[in-house]
């Protein structure tokens, strides 16, 4: 069970309390707790300018320091403006190569499902337009489609207990290809704008009336963490982004602890 956020001291910091901000001015993080009792498969959603890209440099940058024997994978669908200056390093993924990265990661759970592979650390797959992805893919190739998103309910399943992480960015939920069931998978659900209450519908079923109606700027909305614990969440603007963007570089260009036998 996931500790109060108030009581608890570290993790990835997402942002902070929204009403705390704008009440007060005050800077009550918002912490994702990244220990592996704990579900930290994070889901983000929101329509196009909301902020997600924003927030995702965001927590590639804070997850790397926080994790600094990690592995992190970047996959960006879009070739996204956001993550141009990403470009180049060894573990980012852009356009198809997406599902190299999908592979590279499946690949290493089972090895360590297995026991082939008895390392911990965290591995992480941070992946952009998940959800533009397969529906262009279940358009193209019906059963290439089905078995990327197989491999993602696998890790969504397994991945806590083998130290394997997705974090996935998605403008909004598609029935087609986001299967009922798969974000109960998600520890950390956020959205960020407002949405139609057919999303929070989907994502957030239990907090529907509450949250449907609320109006947010972009950078702002809602956070759910493990289906109970709801926040309201404000992306603060990011200080130093030169540095923000050389830690980053560093995330997915670090050499990473090998496989162990
Ligand atoms: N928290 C924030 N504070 C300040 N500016 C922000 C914040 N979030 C986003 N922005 C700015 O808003 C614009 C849109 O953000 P972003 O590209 O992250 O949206 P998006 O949700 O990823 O959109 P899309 O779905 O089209 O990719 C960008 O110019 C970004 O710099
Ligand atoms: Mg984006």
């Amino acid at each position: 069970m996931m500790m109060k956020s108030n009581q608890q001291k570290s993790g990835l910091t997402l942002g902070y309390d929204l009403e705390r901000w704008t009440r007060y001015g005050e800077q009550e993080k918002i912490l994702v707790n990244l220990a592996p009792d704990s579900n930290s498969h994070i889901l983000l959603s929101g329509m196009s300018g909301s902020g997600k890209s924003y927030l995702e440099n965001a927590i590639l940058a804070k997850l790397f320091l926080a994790e600094p024997s990690g592995e992190i994978y970047f996959a960006d669908y879009k070739g996204d403006s956001a993550f141009s200056y990403l470009r180049g390093c060894p573990r980012y993924y852009t356009y198809r190569d997406t599902l190299q990265a999908l592979e590279l990661v499946y690949g290493r759970m089972l090895a360590r499902q297995s026991g082939e592979d008895s390392s911990t650390h965290a591995i992480t797959l941070v992946w952009d337009e998940y959800m533009a992805q397969i529906l262009a893919l279940q358009s193209e190739d019906k059963k290439a489609a089905a078995v990327v998103m197989n491999r993602v309910s696998e890790i969504l399943l397994l991945g806590r207990s083998l130290s394997v992480r997705l974090v996935t960015a998605i403008q909004r939920p598609d029935a087609a290809a986001f299967p009922a069931g798969s974000r109960m998978n998600y520890g950390v659900v956020v959205i960020l704008g407002s949405s139609a209450k057919s999303i929070y519908e989907m994502l957030l079923p239990d907090f529907k009336e509450e949250v449907a109606g609320r109006t947010f700027r972009r950078g702002e909305g809602v956070v759910v963490f493990q289906g109970a614990e709801l926040r309201y969440l404000k992306v603060p603007i990011i200080g130093n982004p030169k540095r923000m963007q050389e830690i980053c570089i560093e995330a997915l260009s670090a050499s990473c602890p090998p496989s162990e036998a």
